[in-house]
């Protein structure tokens, strides 16, 4: 059997036989044979919108690879700030390339002092912190007006090492802002997530110790957040980024997708699901109520995952050792029953519906004494060296600008009627 399609004109009898390779056809081949002839194909789920060489996601089987590494050693063995330069370079640094790049990271974490007082205490105290970073990312742009020169990959590269070090400045900072605590500054002998939590949690003491087990479980859900090839924000970095916006403008417009409750707000939501259901006991009725259609299981389902999310079984394992610190999170045994009742039944066998990364994340992040509003703030911070990457691959690309096409459902041509005759 061939691995290819055939496909036929009715219209004029023609034929042409498109090879599939990688699982697809490609276009520009169907194009040949039916200029002007479009796939419906709304929300994309069969469309592969660019090739890329930084993540492996195969949804079937449940397998996630940063540049052909599977995502259980990385969050095994690798740190947070490496798997960055890894998506961003292609290769793990070597020994001498990750001290120059941790450095530089350390170096840039400052933000201007008009970024803090201008931008970031201009919001209202109850402003949501991922407002301000979507908001606060976007006006770095102005602050670094030379990031427009995207044809300089030396230039580029400040920028990125600018986005990846001042994420968890601002992400603080933001959440500082909203409690009405004073700013705390980076603190350059700290590691990425020890300073993150330094400048999240700091009140008097001199120095901010974290503890050694959150910082380290804070680095794996890192690790696991940081990119996962053509997701709903990575495909806005793309499409803003294919228009030639500066770094920080597509950062921002990536931020805003992730904003959203189906994509990076899902693990606040499942927080206040699990709240709404409140007991055990009350597990079987809210299943029932998901299967009428009534309401959805947050932190279940994938478009992508037909199984078990990879990453969502590593951060069972890290809920653990974070539950070891900070005691069980309450809501545990909640979102336990829910799995178990939702994995023997058929609603969720037969329409392949598994937990995704957002179950457990939340949990661990309420246990570490984040509040409900820094969860996607949390997931930001490190899908920025994801996104990035994205970014960078694509004008390495020379994509053209994204211009999907649509379908026209309105109504056909009509004269304009003044207003004095409406
Ligand atoms: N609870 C109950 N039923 C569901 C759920 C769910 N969470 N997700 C999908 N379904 C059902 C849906 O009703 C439909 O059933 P039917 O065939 O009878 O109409 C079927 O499963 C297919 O659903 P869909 O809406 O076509 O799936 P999708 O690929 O468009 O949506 C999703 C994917 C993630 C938006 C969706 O599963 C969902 O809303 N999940 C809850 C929110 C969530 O956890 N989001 C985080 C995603 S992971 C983080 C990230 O990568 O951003």
């Amino acid at each position: 059997m061939a691995d290819s399609v055939t496909i036929t004109d009715n219209r004029t009898g023609e034929s042409i036989e498109i090879p599939i390779t990688n699982g697809g056809v490609d276009a520009a081949e169907w194009s040949k044979l039916l200029p002007g002839v479009w796939f419906y194909d709304p929300s994309f789920s069969t469309t592969a919108s660019c090739s890329s060489s930084i993540t492996e996601l195969d949804g079937e089987n449940g397998i996630l690879r940063y540049r052909g590494y599977p995502i259980e050693q990385l969050a095994e063995q690798s740190t947070y700030l490496e798997v960055a330069y890894l998506l961003l370079h292609g290769e793990l640094p070597t020994a001498e390339q990750y001290a120059e790049w941790e450095h530089n990271i350390t170096y840039h974490t400052f933000i201007h002092e008009n970024v803090r007082k201008r931008f970031m205490e201009g919001f209202h105290h109850d402003a949501h912190p991922m407002g301000i970073l979507v908001s606060t990312v976007a006006a770095l742009s102005t602050f670094y007006p030379e990031a427009k020169d995207i044809d300089d990959p030396e230039n580029r590269d400040k920028q990125i090492v600018r986005l990846i070090a001042k994420m968890p400045t601002i992400a603080a900072g933001a959440h500082r802002h909203s409690v009405g605590m004073p700013f705390v500054y980076p603190d350059n002998d700290l590691g990425f997530c020890a300073n993150f939590l330094s400048m999240m949690w700091k009140v008097a003491e001199p120095n901010y110790a974290a503890n050694e087990v959150l910082a380290r479980a804070l680095d794996v859900l890192f690790i696991l957040h940081a990119d996962h090839e053509q997701n709903c924000s990575t495909t806005a970095m793309r499409v803003v980024g294919s228009s030639h916006a500066d770094p920080y403008s597509a950062t921002a417009a990536a931020a805003a997708a992730l904003y959203g409750p189906r994509h990076g707000g899902a693990n606040e939501a499942v927080i206040r699901m699990l709240n709404r259901i409140g007991s055990t006991d009350n597990v079987p009725a809210y299943v029932e109520g998901v299967k009428r259609g009534e309401q959805r299981l947050q932190g279940f389902g994938h478009r992508v995952y037909k199984n078990y999310d990879p990453r969502a079984k590593i951060i069972k394992r890290t809920a653990d050792a974070v539950f070891e610190v900070t005691g069980k999170n309450p809501l545990l045994d909640i979102a336990l029953a829910l799995e178990d009742v939702a994995l023997s039944d058929d609603y969720f066998i037969s329409r392949k519906l598994y937990p995704n990364v957002d179950f457990y994340s939340g949990l661990i992040y309420q246990a570490m004494g984040f509040p409900m509003d820094m969860f996607t703030v949390l997931f930001a911070i490190p899908r920025v060296s994801g996104w990035l990457s994205h970014y960078i691959e694509l004008l390495d690309q020379d994509s053209r600008i994204y211009r999907p096409r649509q379908v026209y459902t309105g109504v056909a041509e009509r004269d304009y009627v003044p207003i004095t005759d409406r």
